[in-house]
């Protein structure tokens, strides 16, 4: 087995005989001597090979990135690497032996390689040697140590859940597995070990957590993969404030190992309908301020007809202020946030820069001089501001306006890598109405408690019913989601009946699960997190896939293997498959 690592010698070592092994960063003949950085997990060490040495020949032929092992002696270097911590030594080789010759590579293994990701992708063991991803599995992995250590402390029990499952609803399409035995069956990968999670509760474990993978067929973005991995936590007699402040220790623990930073508990709690109203996202990014303010009450008598009849309508006329930064937005490229708004649905933006003691911009004339001063006056405009307003539907304004802020925000580089704003989206909607289905759709899970006030209403008022459900938000991300769940049989019966379900339907679909509520329901409760959103968060990456070893790409396939892929017609026959060839 390999002794030693490269880091661990120092100028202290000088003069001890080694034996190292590892692969051949870099290597270059200078003065007749032959120069080989050599790279393991822990680090590079140089290694110099002298013409005398009977290895000589086979260091000159030594290809980048070939395996290799040599005995040698470590020395005070002439030159020395500050930024190498074995910078002030080398290993004068004995002793030389190739594991492994290397063929030329596909790309270079360096930091700032200029390979495209899809390269790296196809040859992603070797985009793991470099140093950026190795470390990130390095955190990645000691994040899970952290938290597998806090669970133990806090006495809960790790417990891990099928994934060959039936189908839970958490949202997304299922990713479904053909049953040999039974044939024309199918499972489905689990979205989440929710109704497991339940069932443990139900099953008497009061505390549960499993690092589980995940699976979910849905559109990817830079955030999301279809094959993920959550840190899956359900506990029982418990109420909202019990799972947030079981998280926000954990969260503490992590921070604070992890990074050296001490987070302020309680974390802060944004109600979800102050969340849209401010930021127009349950997931805003808290490091920066330019929040959305209303201008409804300034223009309700406007002659601009433009908002007039947006007010009439019962619509929403918000802006944000960009501060400071009016003299980098020319008309050019206000037509391009113009045009950016528009992809949320805005008819448009409104703009007005303050300059000089003077508004100018597109709807200086069309608007009063009075609603001009009251406006400098409610956002506190001074020299160099830029307003930017999207007079529409309630929601479209929030969501253009809160994309907008979002985009600005690290655009104008308000936004700073090595901070993190931490909170809490608590009092969120039971239901939300999907536009697509014209009806109203759970906005967590079916399984998520209403508020004990709004029971009632689930059946009659569904635009009123709030739920215990919370999301922790970091830096414009949702690292988790959870909440109190229902644990009675009438009115988890009440809440498939409000989403629609008849109750053949849920017995179809989730009859064992309303059975077990029948023997002993513990109150219980629990949450996600979505690990490889933490850890993208601890390391600073905005790419999903920098913190996956083996990720996939947008279109869901691993380029390295190949998946997915066509299978044999014996493997179809079997499984009473027939594909339709379009
Ligand atoms: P939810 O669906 O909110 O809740 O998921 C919890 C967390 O998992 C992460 N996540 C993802 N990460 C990467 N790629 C994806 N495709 C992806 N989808 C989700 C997010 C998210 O906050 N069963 C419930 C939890 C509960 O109620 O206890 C659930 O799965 O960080």
């Amino acid at each position: 087995m390999k002794k030693h690592k490269n880091v661990e010698f120092n100028i202290k070592n000088v003069g001890e005989t080694v034996v190292l092994e590892g692969w051949v960063s870099k290597k270059r003949n200078l003065g007749g001597l032959v120069f080989i950085d050599l790279r393991d997990r822990s680090g590079i060490i140089q290694l110099v090979v002298r013409p005398e040495q009977k290895d000589y020949d086979l260091a000159s032929s030594l290809k980048t990135e070939s395996v290799i092992r040599v005995e040698g002696t470590i020395v005070e270097r002439e030159s020395k690497n500050p930024k190498l911590p074995t910078g002030e030594i080398e290993v004068i080789v004995e002793k030389l032996e190739v594991f492994s010759m290397a063929h030329d590579l596909p790309f270079e293994i360096s930091d700032d390689t200029t390979a495209l990701e899809d390269t790296r992708l196809k040859y992603r063991y070797l985009d793991l040697r470099r140093n950026s991803l190795k470390e990130n599995l390095m955190t990645r992995s000691k994040l899970m140590h952290t938290i597998r250590n806090f669970f133990y402390e806090e006495g809960f029990v790790e417990v891990e859940t099928p994934i060959l499952c039936k189908s839970t609803p958490e949202g997304a399409r299922d990713y479904l597995v053909p049953s040999r035995i039974n044939n024309g069956n199918f499972y489905a990968l689990p979205q989440s070990p929710q109704i497991f999670k339940q069932l443990l509760m139900i099953g008497g474990m009061e505390k549960y957590y499993q690092i589980a993978k995940c699976f979910r067929d849905e559109d990817l973005r830079a955030d999301r993969q279809p094959e993920f991995t959550q840190v899956d936590l359900e506990m029982s007699f418990v109420e909202e404030d019990d799972v947030i402040s079981t998280t926000e220790r954990l969260l503490a623990k992590v921070f604070s190992e992890m990074k050296g930073i001490e987070l302020k508990l309680p974390l802060r709690r944004l109600k979800y309908n102050d969340a849209i109203r401010d930021y127009g996202t349950d997931q805003p990014d808290l490091r920066f301020d330019m929040k959305i303010e209303s201008l409804n009450d300034i223009f309700k008598d406007t002659e601009f007809t433009v908002f007039g009849n947006v007010l009439k309508s019962s619509g929403e006329i918000g802006c944000i202020v960009v501060k400071d930064n009016a003299d980098k937005y020319s008309r050019k490229e206000i037509d391009k946030l113009t045009d950016f708004v528009k992809t949320y649905k805005a008819t448009g933006l409104a703009w007005l820069k303050y300059s000089e003691s003077e508004f100018a911009g597109s709807i200086r004339k069309v608007v009063s001089d009075q609603e001009l001063k009251r406006l400098k006056e409610q956002l506190n405009i001074s020299e160099n501001d830029l307003v930017l307003i999207v007079a529409d539907k309630y929601s479209v304004v929030k969501t253009s306006l809160g994309a907008l802020r979002s985009k600005l925000g690290h655009e104008l580089g308000l936004v700073s890598k090595d901070s993190y704003e931490l909170s809490w989206i608590v009092d969120f909607p039971s239901f939300e109405y999907s536009e697509e289905e014209k009806r109203y759709v759970a906005c967590h899970h079916p399984f998520t408690a209403p508020k004990d006030e709004d029971v009632d209403k689930l059946l009659t008022d569904k635009a009123n019913c709030y739920s215990k459900a919370y999301d922790i938000v970091i830096n414009g991300h949702e690292a988790g989601g959870g909440s109190i769940r229902i644990h009675q049989a009438d009115v988890q019966k009440k809440m498939f009946e409000a989403l629609g379900f008849t109750l053949e339907q849920a017995k179809e679909k989730f009859g064992f699960f309303l059975e077990a509520f029948d023997y002993g329901t513990p109150p219980h409760g629990g949450l996600a997190l979505g690990l490889d959103r933490l850890t993208m968060l601890l390391v600073g990456t905005e790419n999903i896939r920098d913190v996956i070893a083996f990720p996939k790409t947008a279109s869901a396939s691993c380029l390295m293997s190949e998946c997915p892929n066509r299978v044999d017609q014996k493997q179809l026959d079997e499984l009473g498959i027939k594909i339709n060839k379009n």
